[in-house]
Order: C-alpha cells, then sequence, then structure tokens
C-alpha cells in the first residue's frame, strides 16, 4: 500500500533522513521506532507531503505521491495525526472536527463523523467543550477521529501515547487496535513504548541517525539487540 524507496530528507542544509526504505502492506500496522531526533517524525512529515523531499521516491497504491501536494495526498487516502496532534484550541471539538470534514471538500461524511467519535466514548459528552479546554489525551482522541472523518485507506499516526496518562493510553490503544482489526485500516504508527508495539505491531521498522537500522516482524522486536537501539 504504502512504499518508501531511498528517502532523503533535509532542513536546509542539514540532511536528516538517509536512503529510508519502508513498506506498509494493505491492512498492517507498522511501527516506527527509535530514539528522540532520529528522524520519525521528519519521515512521517515527508510522507504526508508536510516536507519535500531531496531524493528518492514514496508510492501509493502503486502512484507515485512524491511531488503531490498534502491536501491530494489526503484525497487519495492518506490520513495524518501529527505529534503533539495539533487541534484547534479555541473552536469547540464539533467545530474542530467541521473544519475536517470541510476540509475534505465534501468527501466526509456524517457517517463518518458518527463512526470516529463511536470510536472514543467521552468525546460525544465533549462536542461543545473548546478543544483547548480538553486534557491532553482527549486532544489526542480528537485529533485521531479528526483525521478518520475523511475515511483514509491509511492512518498515519506520530507518538499518539506521548505525555498521556496511563487510562487514557489504554482508550487510545484500544481505539488503534479497532482500526486495524475491525475496520482493517492500514496504520504506521511512530512509538516509543516497546510494550506497546509488540502488543500492536504487525512490523516495525528502526531508525537510527536518519537510518533504518533493523526491520522485522513483531516477533523481531523481543530481540535483545532492538532493545539496545531503543534505549536511551
Ligand atoms: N524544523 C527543523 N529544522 C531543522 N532541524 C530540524 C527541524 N525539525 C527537526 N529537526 C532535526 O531533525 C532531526 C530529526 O527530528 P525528528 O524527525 O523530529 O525526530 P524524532 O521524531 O525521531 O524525534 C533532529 O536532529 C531535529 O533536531
Ligand atoms: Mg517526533
Amino acid at each position: 500500500m504504502l512504499t518508501v524507496k531511498g528517502l532523503d530528507v533535509a532542513y536546509g542544509r542539514a540532511q536528516v533522513l538517509f536512503g529510508v526504505d519502508l513498506a506498509a502492506p494493505a491492512g498492517a500496522l507498522v511501527c516506527v521506532m527509535g530514539r528522540n531526533g532520529v528522524g520519525k517524525t521528519t519521515l512521517l512529515k515527508a510522507i504526508t507531503g508536510v516536507l519535500p523531499v531531496r531524493a528518492g521516491q514514496i508510492l501509493f497504491n502503486g502512484q507515485d505521491i512524491t511531488k503531490l501536494k498534502t491536501h491530494q495526498r489526503v484525497r487519495l487516502g492518506l490520513g495524518y495525526v501529527p505529534q503533539g496532534h495539533e487541534t484547534f484550541p479555541q473552536l469547540t471539538v464539533w467545530e474542530n472536527l467541521q473544519v475536517a470534514v470541510e476540509a475534505a471538500g465534501g468527501a466526509a461524511d456524517r457517517g463518518a463523523v458518527d463512526e470516529a467519535l463511536d470510536l472514543f466514548p467521552a468525546l460525544p459528552a465533549l462536542l461543545r467543550r473548546r478543544a483547548g479546554f480538553l486534557s491532553g489525551g482527549q486532544q489526542q482522541q480528537l485529533a485521531i477521529a479528526r483525521a478518520l472523518v475523511t475515511r483514509p485507506k491509511m492512518l498515519l499516526l506520530d507518538e499518539p501515547t506521548e505525555g498521556i496518562q496511563p487510562s487514557i493510553i489504554l482508550e487510545i490503544e484500544e481505539a488503534v487496535e479497532r482500526l486495524h482489526t475491525q475496520a482493517g485500516l492500514a496504520i504506521l504508527l511512530v512509538e516509543q513504548y516497546l510494550d506497546l508495539a509488540l502488543r500492536l505491531a504487525d512490523r516495525f521498522v528502526i531508525l537510527d541517525a536518519g537510518e533504518v537500522v533493523r526491520s522485522g516482524d513483531r516477533e523481531e522486536l523481543r530481540d535483545s539487540s532492538v532493545h539496545q537501539l531503543l534505549s536511551v
């Protein structure tokens, strides 16, 4: 479904990704792991078109999307939840969802909003509350729901559990699990917690200093050399 080949990405003169290869098959949950600053967020931004690439290719369902604008990639079925969730704090939960519906240019429908809300039992009661007054975990749930109203074929999640209280981490984990196993959504998940990755991931890649240094299936995540690549 998603294939990344030989991706180089730089901020000005500072190159951050070096020849990154990645394959995320339809329906699979692939975990992108690695210490802080290795380039995980940069990779997701390049896949969604927020950052340009210096070299390499991004294919989505066989189509070369390397040069497409972000909104075109969204229309093709890429949903993106950025790190730190970036909801509109002044808008209510409902309005945040409507912005996504409008941005999709009619591609989203009321049914998709209801389905997204179904995933997070806490959200329906908060629809009239401004997003800025929600807890970090609730905002993360809103950000995921917002990405779902366009009915993506693949969801990119950048550290959805970062800095969030344990009870809500569990709700988010359950939601991701449901999207994966019940809805059959392909998911690219950036996640620092190894135990969570071990529960959810079909496959994983580990980045170190902008390069893929390990990849494999869930069982290989148990290898002790993997732990070394993730420990600080
Ligand atoms: N806007 C930016 N300008 C310059 N360098 C950046 C910028 N954003 C991130 N970086 C650098 O790129 C590297 C990778 O960052 P990032 O992709 O955010 O890592 P991760 O998500 O794995 O923590 C880091 O060295 C970081 O300092
Ligand atoms: Mg990051």
